[in-house]
């Protein structure tokens, strides 16, 4: 019981420690569940979901007026949209280390190739690869240091170094 209580208090007071790095996580989280899959993966916001950036009230409006079909959305909180405006403002500010160097290169790929592969996909792990399959038939795996495309008509290529990717990836802000 003691250990419970000294436990909870120890909680309590970390609560005003989060550091805004980890409300950037969170509203990278919340983002890539809840509006990546019509807005893309910032930077890429050049629609008008742009105006969200640093700014929850015109979210929040435009789930009101249930933009894009976004009124289902109303159960996010303020907080939530707060986090998630965080996040649109300083998607760079997510430390490399809040996500792993595949999931960097997958989200990287999908902005840098949005015509390509879609509709954006979560990655499933296939043994030692971290592999996101898209509309067209085409597959995109890697394991911590080589990158492969896959399409039926063309099998397994070596598309590259893992690592030359994520410099890419990390000059473009992801
Ligand atoms: C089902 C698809 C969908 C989802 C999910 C979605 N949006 Fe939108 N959103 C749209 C469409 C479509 C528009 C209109 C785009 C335009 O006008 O260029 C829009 C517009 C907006 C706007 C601009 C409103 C205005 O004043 O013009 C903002 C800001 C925005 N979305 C933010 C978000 C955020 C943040 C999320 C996640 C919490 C989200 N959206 C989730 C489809 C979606």
């Amino acid at each position: 019981m003691k250990h419970i209580a000294a436990t909870c208090l120890t909680a309590l007071a970390l609560v005003p420690a989060i550091s805004s790095a980890q409300t950037l996580a969170i509203g990278k989280s919340l983002f890539n569940a809840q509006c990546q899959a019509c807005h893309g993966t910032p930077p890429r916001l050049s629609d008008n979901g742009g105006r969200g950036i640093n700014n929850p009230n015109a979210i929040r409006s435009a789930i009101n007026g249930n933009k894009g079909g976004m009124g289902y959305l109303s159960t996010l909180s303020t907080q939530d949209l707060t986090d998630i405006a965080a996040y649109m403002g300083a998607p760079t500010g997510v430390s490399a280390a809040a996500a792993t160097a595949n999931e960097r290169v997958l989200n990287w790929a999908e902005w840098k190739f949005q015509t390509m592969l879609l509709p954006r996909a979560t990655s499933t792990q296939v043994g030692p690869y971290a592999v996101r399959g898209y509309g067209n038939g085409l597959y995109v795996g890697m394991d911590d240091a080589t990158v492969y495309l896959y399409s039926a008509a063309n099998g397994l290529q070596p598309v590259g170094a893992l690592s030359s990717f994520l410099s890419m990836a990390a000059a473009d802000g992801f």
